[in-house]
């Protein structure tokens, strides 16, 4: 980090001097290399780019020895955690250096970005710089400082912010391991439900079609499931209002995590439906779905005895017609949850537009997801109430 921070700052422009322990033995580069007392003396802004657990004796104790070295310096702590185990109540790095260098500005930046984001122009990798510190002027310096250096910086708050900043570097997705465990798991009971049906309990089906028609009748529930699960919070919540008479009073801490997990349930519920309906369209023929069609009607006649066989093609059933166009909405109304649920894109909209896409929509989308199942078990239900009707009599 310490070089790739080192070069990116010399192609902007700046002069810049490096600090090590043995600048002797350092010869793998062209800029200055001093020993870490002159660096800092020589230096307004000081990069530190050293493991934490060096900070006592390659820094605090040049402090101990001469405090007035550190005197107005800013000080740029780009450490991040190393202890697995770190809490929120516990000190962040930045926040134990500004304590034992009292008298230097320290500012938390720059932690957020690899040296490979540092020295590669066409990285894809996140180019912002969050910027956290108790002195505002200092803070601002800093901000500048990234801009100059072609990154996006932003002002993250005090020091104290350093406890997230630097914890959330070491986590992989937080927000969507519980939504992906959730889905897994319903996944697994549609599963088992289908295979049980399909060939222990009626044994119709050949495991020939275990890839798409098994997984599509596995992936069409799931999806229904999730969509429900998605908009099921809210109206726990509105309960839980009614129940207390008043909007103020914290939820319970499994019901904040679940309505704070929408976007995420959302998003994969999206990707289900969508899996759904893609492998519906390839298989989308009389052969899988006989009851949407009308059955094939085979015109055989024999002329000057001469067998000709005349296959009229056959048409949709108004069933079928209807549970497509409702799944065509319901996919439709889904996509424009999913896009703008991209920030760049809920951006784009008030806050008044964004609730009646994400509330009003996503309800409407919920309404058409059943009424999509309503149009395929309506005829059977007519069937079997028809059915019940003439035993009665
Ligand atoms: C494809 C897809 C993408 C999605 N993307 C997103 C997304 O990007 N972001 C997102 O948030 N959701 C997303 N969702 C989930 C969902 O669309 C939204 O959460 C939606 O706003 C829920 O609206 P609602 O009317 O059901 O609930 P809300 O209007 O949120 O809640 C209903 C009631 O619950 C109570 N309530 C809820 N939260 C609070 C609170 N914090 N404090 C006090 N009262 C509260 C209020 O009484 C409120 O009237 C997505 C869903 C899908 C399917
Ligand atoms: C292009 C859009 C869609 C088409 C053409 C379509 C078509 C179908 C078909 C053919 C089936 C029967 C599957 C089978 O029995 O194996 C089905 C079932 C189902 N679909 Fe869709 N679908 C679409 C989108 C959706 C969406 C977006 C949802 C939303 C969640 C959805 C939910 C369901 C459910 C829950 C079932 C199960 C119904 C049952 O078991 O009775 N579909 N769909």
């Amino acid at each position: 980090m310490g070089f790739a921070l080192a070069h990116r700052l010399f192609l902007c422009g700046f002069t810049v001097v490096m600090g090590s322990r043995c600048p002797d033995k350092r010869n793998d580069t062209q800029l200055e290399i001093v020993s870490i007392v002159e660096c800092i003396r020589r230096s307004p802004i000081i990069f530190v780019a050293i493991h934490p657990e060096h900070y006592i004796d390659s820094l605090v104790s040049h402090f101990d020895h001469e405090p007035s070295l550190f005197d107005g310096k800013i000080l740029i702590d780009i450490s991040n955690q190393t202890c697995e185990e770190s809490h929120l109540n516990d000190s962040s790095n930045a926040e134990r250096l500004q304590t034992a260098i009292s008298n230097a500005f320290v500012v938390k930046a720059f932690n957020t970005i690899s040296s490979f984001a540092m020295q590669s122009t066409t990285t894809g990798e996140s180019c912002k710089v969050f910027v956290a510190s108790d002195h505002s002027i200092m803070k601002n310096k800093v901000i500048t400082l990234a801009r100059e250096m072609n990154f996006d910086s932003f002002n993250a708050g005090s020091i104290r912010v350093a406890r997230h900043l630097e914890r959330n570097t070491k986590s992989l997705f937080p927000q969507w391991q519980i939504p992906i465990v959730i889905t897994l798991v319903i996944i697994s009971i549609w599963l088992t439900y289908t295979l049980c049906m399909s060939f222990i309990s009626t044994r119709t089906t050949s495991w020939n079609q275990l890839f798409l028609h098994v997984a599509n009748e596995t992936l069409c529930s799931s999806a229904i499931t999730m969509l429900a699960i998605v908009y099921m919070s809210s109206n726990l919540a509105c309960i839980f209002q009614l129940v207390n008479g008043t909007r103020e009073r914290r939820f319970p801490m499994w019901l904040d995590r679940w309505l704070l997990s929408r976007k995420q349930l959302g998003i994969l519920t999206f990707a289900l439906a969508l899996s759904h309906s893609i492998m519906t369209l390839i298989l989308i023929t009389p052969a899988y779905y006989s009851s949407w069609f009308h059955p094939v009607e085979v015109m055989v006649s024999t002329v000057h005895n001469q067998t000709r066989i005349v296959v009229v093609a056959s048409l949709m059933t108004a069933k079928g017609e209807l549970a497509s166009l409702l799944g065509i909405l319901t996919q439709l109304c889904m996509s424009i949850l999913a896009i703008t649920s991209i920030p760049a894109i809920g951006n784009l909209l008030n806050w008044r537009e964004w609730r009646f896409v994400q509330s009003k929509l996503g309800t409407m989308t919920l309404l058409l997801a059943i009424g999509h199942v309503v149009a395929m078990v309506m005829p059977y239900w007519i069937r079997n109430f028809r059915n019940l009707h003439l035993n009665k009599f």
